[in-house]
């Protein structure tokens, strides 16, 4: 239901009062007024007039919607404040004098628009969904005597204009309705800003909430995204009788609509009649960097970095205290003051930027680079300047004459920034290269005492695991061949040292794909010609001949094409090897956490890594001939073949549970924090519902393609499991999605990933569903799903846990025998 409910942001009300409808033709003609049943139809039956109720209310008004759309989506309403409130009915007429009336049955006008001088006037709905007042006979497309465009509510529609008219003053921008029940106008506003160079702002009341970014000549400098789509056509018209903002579909086919919705989003919906609605294709503001001026004046947010604002080069946080609790609000100084009268001022290019608000700015498209430049140098008060027009080598000139505010940054779009700075902020800027130089070294010192703090922590562990011997049944526990594979043979190939040694160049250092922790691992090629993996387990390896073996006969009985193949071993003298099939994609995290790479990982591999991942462990829990725990589960113990399908990998943890076992209590806690269930961590407590939590925890990773810790939202100090779940509780769950999807994902299959991976990670382990009920939930529909409830995350800290570093922690895997194996690749 939940899913339903987050869709139905979409979906117009269902209308309550909604009469089998009589059509009247397309044009009202004076004397022959429009009934409450009856409804106008475009002459090309793309949309209808008439009167309708939204839903859980009586109220009538006379509103336009889709007429070739089953769900009833309204674009326009007319009488929005004053609506009919008898049941009795009313009616739309044309008075002679051209003047619009609604009125009720016993004639009480509740709504009008001014008389016009025209003789004979006709309403007329036209297929674009305008309804126009004109002479009967006029023929002219463009101009009418009255038009419902110029007076948009919540919908902007193809060849609507979204801006000001300078001859006439008039205004159009897009105000939401209070709520899905009142049309009226509510406090969210979308509306032209011609001040500076003009840009759209979202406002909420007084209060301005979001904004485009001025118009670059291609796209909105806040909306880089714009232009990866080719089905639309944006224009900006920006002249001396108007400033608007208007679209037109390249595909007359396609169905679309930019709607200020009751929550206060800008959002652009298509619709997708296989796909059972309205699919939101864009919507603003997305994220944390988008209210605003998150960082304040001279700071810059980049949503990708954490924490999310940095200052400019040349200033430094106004209220560091602030600035380090991640509040960035107040924004950052100058380090040192211009030096204006002297002249010795200078500029620093800020790439890649969403521009400053351009309210204050001054605009001269006449004048390029260079000359925007000097002038920005002549004026004391000029705090920085940029090209107006991108493309075609560059034209105009903005110069910012007051603080920048609302900077943020993108990767790989965005336009350049020429910020003025003292001559010893720029001197000092360059000498430190990125002037980032404290912060990388206070990371470098956080990771190194990080990495101490584990290995300590390891070493400890060990100690006292040789003294007590606690904890659960493990294959390394027991005796192995005798107990569990008694019968069975080891149809694993030994192979000679001699021939491993051959096939990776004598562990030739050209072959080493990484270092896990019990040795290094290498790229090989047999005599035949296949590519293997080798880890060799080093000398003074921690790893004793039992947890080799665990590995080697566990890894060995499984087969399932989404478990890695062990291809064989190697034991010989002290030498220790596994050999594996070769994963030419390696691990899942290189691409999920890498800028680059994620862009190469679409929806579609996504989806099908986790129903992947999701069917290996349904064969490690209840499929094989054993009930395997793996205990390890993370982005980089899943590998990826040559066609993108997931192996889960690394079996060093994984605990076979004999009989009817289904929970185990050890004080031997291992696995990743980030992914471990809280009960695992905080009492030792595992069953096959930790591995559940650490799916559910991998799956809510792959949507979003950030790390479970190092998440932050706009102000509160969120992990991703938190972030995840705000977001749901606020119905915007798709803002999770990882950007690099862009919009092209199937809004139900992500929002059905989204809640399998919310109630994976459900805090009482009771509540987690068992694989074989994810498996089968991510092959329905998301209604049958159950609603998650907040997911256990925060609540109880679990041990040990170091809070400063988000993005390390991940490889300081806790436990004697993480074998990070075939990493690095
Ligand atoms: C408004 O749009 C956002 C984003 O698309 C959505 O999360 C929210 O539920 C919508 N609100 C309403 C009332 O439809
Ligand atoms: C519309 O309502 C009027 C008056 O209530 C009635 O006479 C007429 O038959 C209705 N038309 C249709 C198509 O229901
Ligand atoms: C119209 O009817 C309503 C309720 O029936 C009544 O309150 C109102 O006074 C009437 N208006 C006129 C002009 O008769
Ligand atoms: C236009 O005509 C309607 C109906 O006859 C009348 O109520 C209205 O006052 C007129 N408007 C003007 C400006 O004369
Ligand atoms: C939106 O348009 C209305 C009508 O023109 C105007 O009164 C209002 O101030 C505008 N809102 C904003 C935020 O510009
Ligand atoms: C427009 O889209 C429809 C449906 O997607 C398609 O069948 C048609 O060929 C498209 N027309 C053009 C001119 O591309
Ligand atoms: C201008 O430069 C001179 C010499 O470098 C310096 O003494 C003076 O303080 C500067 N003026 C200002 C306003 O900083
Ligand atoms: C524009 O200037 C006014 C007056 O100096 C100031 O209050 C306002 O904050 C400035 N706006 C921006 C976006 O810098
Ligand atoms: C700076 O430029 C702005 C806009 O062109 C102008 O209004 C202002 O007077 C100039 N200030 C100085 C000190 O030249």
């Amino acid at each position: 239901m939940k899913t339903i409910h987050h869709r139905s942001f979409l979906l117009p009300s269902l209308f309550t009062l909604f009469f089998s409808l009589s059509i009247a033709g397309d044009t009202l003609n004076p004397n022959q007024p429009l009934a409450d049943n009856e409804t106008l139809i475009s002459s090309g039956g793309r949309f209808a007039l008439g009167f309708f109720s939204p839903s859980n209310s009586r109220n009538r008004y006379i509103g336009i919607w889709y007429d070739e759309i089953p769900i009833q989506t309204i674009v326009w309403v007319a009488n929005r404040e004053n609506p009919i409130t008898e049941s009795t009915g009313g009616s739309l007429s044309i008075a002679t004098n051209g003047s619009l009336i609604i009125s009720t049955e016993n004639s009480t006008v509740v709504w009008s628009t001014a008389a016009t001088g025209l003789s004979n006037p006709v309403a007329q709905l036209l297929d674009d969904a305008n309804f126009v007042v004109k002479e009967e006979s006029s023929t002219d497309s463009n101009s009418f005597a009255w038009q419902s465009f110029d007076h948009p509510t919540d919908t902007l529609l193809p060849g609507m204009k979204l801006g000001v008219d300078l001859t006439s003053g008039l205004n159009r921008n897009l105000t939401a309705w209070k709520s899905s029940s009142d049309p009226s106008p509510g406090e969210y506003c979308n509306a032209m800003d011609i001040d500076g160079d003009p840009e759209l702002f979202l406002w909420d009341g007084t209060r301005k909430l979001w904004r485009t970014g001025p118009w670059n000549g291609q796209h909105f400098s806040g909306i880089p995204g714009t232009t990866t789509y080719q089905g639309f056509i944006f224009s900006f018209v920006n002249n001396k009788e108007e400033v608007t903002y208007s679209y037109d579909i390249v595909n007359q086919s396609l169905v679309s609509r930019l709607v200020v919705n009751e929550s206060g989003v800008l959002q652009r919906s298509v619709w997708l009649a296989g796909n059972g609605g309205w699919n939101i294709f864009w919507f603003a503001p997305m994220d944390q960097c988008d209210p605003l001026s998150t960082c304040g004046p001279y700071g810059a947010c980049d949503p990708n970095n954490s924490p999310i604002c940095e200052c400019l080069q040349g200033f430094t946080p106004k209220s560091p205290a602030n600035w380090e609790l991640r509040d960035g609000s107040d924004g950052c100084v100058r380090k040192t003051k211009l030096d204006c009268k002297n002249g010795t001022d200078g500029f620093v290019t800020v790439s890649r930027v969403k521009l400053p608000d351009t309210s204050n700015c001054s605009v001269d498209m006449s004048m390029n680079l260079d000359e925007c430049k000097a002038m920005c140098l002549k004026n004391c008060s000029c705090t920085a300047y940029a090209g107006a027009i991108i493309g075609g080598g560059g034209s105009g000139c903005i110069m910012w004459l007051s603080e920048l505010t609302d900077i943020r940054l993108y990767t790989d779009s965005g336009q350049d920034l020429y910020v003025r700075l003292a001559a010893a902020d720029i001197a000092a800027a360059q000498s430190h290269g990125s002037g980032h130089a404290p912060i990388a070294i206070i990371v470098v010192l956080v990771l190194v005492v990080l990495l101490l703090v584990c290995v300590g922590f390891f070493l400890w562990r060990r100690k006292k695991r040789r003294r007590v011997m606690l904890g659960a049944t493990s294959l390394s526990d027991q005796n192995i061949s005798e107990e569990h594979f008694e019968g069975d043979d080891l149809e694993l190939p030994l192979f000679e040292l001699g021939n491993v040694a051959a096939a990776t160049d004598n562990f030739s250092i050209l072959n080493k794909l990484g270092e896990g922790g019990f040795g290094p691992v290498y790229k090989g090629k047999l005599g035949d010609g296949q590519e293997i993996a080798v880890k060799r387990l080093a000398k003074t390896s921690v790893q004793g001949l039992d947890e080799f073996k665990n590995e080697v006969v566990l890894i060995a009985k499984l087969q399932h094409r989404n478990l890695v193949r062990l291809v064989g071993c190697c034991i010989q003298g002290e030498e220790r090897m596994l050999i594996y099939e070769y994963m030419v994609n390696k691990s899942l995290d290189a691409f999920l956490f890498d800028k680059e790479q994620s862009a190469l990982l679409n929806w579609q591999t996504r989806y099908h890594i986790i129903e992947g991942i999701a069917r290996g462990l349904v064969y490690l829990h209840q499929d094989s001939r054993f009930r395997i725990i793996h205990r390890d589960l993370k982005a980089s113990n899943v590998l990826l073949d040559k066609e993108m399908n997931p192996k889960i990998s690394d079996f060093g943890m994984a605990r076979i549970f004999g009989g009817d076992e289904t929970e185990v209590n050890t004080r031997r806690v291992v696995g990743t924090y980030g992914y471990m269930s809280p009960e695992y961590a905080m009492d030792g407590v595992f069953s096959v519902k930790s591995d559940v939590f650490s799916f559910g925890v991998l799956v809510l990773e792959i949507i979003s393609g950030k790390k479970n810790r190092g998440v932050y939202a706009h102000s509160s100090h969120l992990n991703l499991l938190a972030h995840a779940w705000s977001l749901w509780n606020e119905e915007k769950s798709l803002q999770l999605v990882d950007e690099s999807l862009g919009y092209s994902f199937p809004a139900n299959e992500v929002i059905k990933c989204i809640k399998v991976g919310l109630l994976s990670v459900q805090e009482r382990p009771e509540d987690r569903p068992l694989m074989s009920s994810v498996v089968l939930m991510l092959g329905s529909d998301s209604a049958a799903i159950p609603n998650p409830r907040q997911p256990g995350f925060g609540t109880r800290r679990v041990p040990l846990e170091v809070e400063s570093s988000s993005s390390k922690q991940d490889s300081c895997t806790l436990n004697s025998m993480s074998v990070t194996m075939l990493q690095g690749r």
